[in-house]
């Protein structure tokens, strides 16, 4: 049986780098607040409690005078809502997250209406929703927007993380039903570099592979998509530890392939390849 990691797995550039900007700040001040989860990922969310990090739902709930924005990013508003309680804040937004919030805002200021393919519940999604400042819409099916009456000004953005020929799709089926007599439509690629050359790698090993284990949150955007891509080509599992392994599913098979989301921590990968290695006896 042989194993192959696919380029570029586990943390992306975004999370180390508001991983380390949210360490720093912990350990300076022995502990701090976060507004949302940094990650979707339990492992990584344990270690930070135990740097004296903790989770708040939202800004009424901040008990300390700094908090932290996860790579994910917030709108307008929730930062007006912070500074007017005094808290400061340390913005650890992905430069990616960012560029997405920028071009809602541009195309607000520019009299567009925003239309963000991606998870209306995702954090990401909402800030990004809120540049947008309330002239936009998020969905992940063109058909909802046969319920509303589109403008013919239209923007067209992609949550970072989905999938780029996904979001094509989305904006064929958004271009056949807006061009109407003087309508401008504006398209901005936003889908995250790092997604996009994670989410080749692992299809191509999923062509190759008789097994593709995904190790990421089972509440993880970037993981589920990675499943789906390479559900198609090879049996695949979602697993978010080693132990969630079944022995099972290693009988028989030549090329076992990995990969993981962007918020899974190097050791939990180093784990899973040596339990796949050392298979459990049975
Ligand atoms: Fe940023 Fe892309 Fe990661 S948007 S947080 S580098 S998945």
């Amino acid at each position: 049986m042989r194993i192959e990691r696919a380029e570029g797995l586990g943390f992306c550039f975004g999370v180390k780098r508001a991983l380390a900007i949210l360490e720093d700040v912990a350990r300076q001040k022995g502990g701090v607040e976060t507004l949302g989860a940094l990650v979707h990922n339990q492992q990584v969310m344990s270690r930070l409690n135990g740097l004296g990090v903790r989770v708040v739902k939202d800004v009424a709930e901040i008990a300390g005078d700094t908090v932290v924005i996860s790579s994910h990013g917030v709108g307008p508003k929730v930062l007006s809502a912070i500074k007017s309680r005094g808290i400061g804040i340390v913005d650890t937004t992905c430069p990616f997250v960012q560029r997405a919030q920028t071009a809602a805002r541009r195309l607000s200021e520019a009299g567009f209406f925003t239309v963000i393919y991606g998870d209306v519940n995702h954090p990401e999604v909402k800030g990004i929703l809120g540049w947008a400042e309330g002239k936009g819409i998020a969905t992940l099916s063109a058909g909802d927007l046969d319920k509303i009456e589109l403008p013919r000004h239209i923007g067209l953005l992609s949550q970072t993380t989905q999938v780029p020929a996904r979001f094509i799709d989305f904006v064929k089926t958004i271009t056949e039903r807006a061009l109407v007599k003087d309508a401008e439509l504006r398209l901005v690629d936003t889908v995250c570099h790092d997604i996009r050359q994670r989410q080749a790698a692992a299809l191509d090993l999923a062509r190759r592979a008789d097994l593709m284990l995904v190790i990421g949150g089972h509440h993880s955007a970037n993981t589920r998509h990675l499943v789906d891509l390479c559900s198609p080509h090879t049996e695949t599992h979602l697993i978010e530890t080693a132990a969630e392994i079944n022995s099972g599913w290693l009988a028989g098979k030549d090329l076992i392939g990995v990969t993981a989301g962007a918020s899974t921590a190097p050791e939990t990968i180093d784990a899973v390849v040596r339990r796949l290695e050392k298979p459990a006896p049975r």
